[in-house]
């Protein structure tokens, strides 16, 4: 196992119906500021149930983040929190209002230009103040509940906010929440979880066993309990399990210890930033594509996983690594995504788009060694067509 620290201070506040708890959880005198999306928070009443638990709070509202949250919609929260002296940030939704609020928590105290908090990647922003926040979440995929990660889109491009100021002090996660979620939205979702541990597993072995056995239950609980979300809104057990496997992919501890390989989260972004393709669906298209080109690099991870995951003991080593990315990419489908890019009208020219475009953004040397390049990247979008 590799050396690590593990760090996270977010509560979560987990079950149905717990929303009340909402008010022993911010100070009595902050004034809060409820952020959310484009309406669904609103028209479902969520909005509403917030107001009801915030009591005599002093708050304001500011709506409209979008998917993949615009840098410009966040300064515009961010002039008006300030303008407001809010003390307290609430963000309701799923991860792009989550990150938006995020980097409005760091915006609000950088004295320097703003968009700098995009530009120092995984090292961490410079920052050293950020507003407190909390998240009632509407849409279970990101981990952003739980996690210092945030993604804002500026220049069309995606660039990552990272930092320690920014995990959330708490989040509710009450699947109730959920249940007015799209098919296509909880597909997502699925897939954005099950990438997430993937990309956190299927490296090369460093005798984690800890960390190995819990990414293989909460895979194995997203194969059992996607597709009946994904097809039954009133089951609840099923959605209960499906919303603490998405928080648990991206809370740190899975990945404590052992090598990542964020590729596909790279060339993902790629897709959406130049494609508008949801984020969750270009990981589904991209994965199974890049496990066949690095089945050599991955190979011991690869059968780990077909063994662990989807009992496969049968065939050769070759047929049984084929056959788990197969099951893979049928999970995917199971859950209406097409995983072929030509489905999204995407050809080869706007492959070369995605590949200059992601040179641009100097990521040039990906995966857990760093020796996937850009040559590799054309190959696996070719393939993926
Ligand atoms: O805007 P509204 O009207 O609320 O509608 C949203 C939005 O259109 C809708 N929605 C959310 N909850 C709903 C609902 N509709 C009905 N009922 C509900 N309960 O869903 C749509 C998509 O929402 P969004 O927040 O964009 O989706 P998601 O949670 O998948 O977040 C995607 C963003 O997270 C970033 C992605 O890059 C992307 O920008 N990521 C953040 C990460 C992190 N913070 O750790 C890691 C991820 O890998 C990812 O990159
Ligand atoms: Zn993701």
């Amino acid at each position: 196992m590799l050396d690590f620290n593990f760090y996270n201070p977010t509560q979560i506040v987990f079950g149905q119906n717990r929303l009340s708890e909402l008010d022993q959880m911010i100070p009595q005198d902050s004034k809060v500021m409820i952020i959310y999306g484009g309406g669904s928070a609103k028209k479902y009443g969520t909005i509403g149930r917030v107001q009801e638990s915030l009591g005599k709070r002093a708050k304001v509202e500011f709506s409209g983040v979008e998917p993949n949250p615009q840098f410009d919609t966040l300064m515009k929260a961010t002039e008006m929190a300030k303008n407001e002296n809010v003390d307290f940030l609430l963000a309701v939704g799923g991860g792009s209002v989550m990150d938006g609020t995020k980097f409005i928590s760091l915006a609000m105290h950088y004295e320097k230009e703003a968009h700098e908090i995009l530009f120092f990647g995984f090292e961490g922003v410079p920052a050293t103040k950020a507003t407190p926040l909390g998240c009632v979440v509407t849409l279970p995929a990101t981990g952003s509940e739980s996690n210092m990660f945030g993604v804002v889109t500026y220049n069309n491009q995606k660039y990552p906010v990272v930092s320690p100021l920014t995990f959330p002090q708490f989040s509710f996660l009450d699947p109730e929440f959920t249940k007015t979620l799209p098919q296509e939205q909880v597909a997502n979702g699925v897939a954005d979880a099950f990438v997430h541990v993937v990309e956190q597993y299927l490296t090369y072995p460093v005798d984690a066993r800890v960390q190995d056995r819990m990414s293989e239950g909460v895979m194995r609980t997203l194969l059992e309990v996607g597709p009946t979300t994904y097809q039954d809104n009133e089951d609840m057990a099923a959605r209960k399990n499906f919303m603490w496997s998405a928080t648990t992919a991206l809370n740190g501890l899975i990945g404590a210890g052992v090598p990542h390989d964020w590729a596909t989260h790279m060339i993902g972004h790629e897709l959406t930033a130049s494609y508008g393709i949801a984020h969750g669906r270009t990981l589904a298209i991209i994965l199974p594509y890049l496990l066949r080109e690095r089945k050599n690099q991955k190979r011991e991870k690869l059968l780990q996983y077909a063994h662990r995951v989807w009992d496969i003991t049968e065939g050769s080593e070759e047929e049984r690594i084929d056959q788990a990315i197969d099951k893979t990419e049928s999970f995917f489908n199971s859950l209406g995504i097409v995983t072929k890019l030509s489905h999204y009208n995407i050809d080869e020219k706007g492959i070369d788009n995605v590949v200059s475009n992601m040179e641009k953004m100097g990521l040039t040397a990906l995966s857990e060694t760093q020796d996937l390049g850009l040559d590799t990247v054309k190959k696996i979008l070719i393939s993926a067509m």
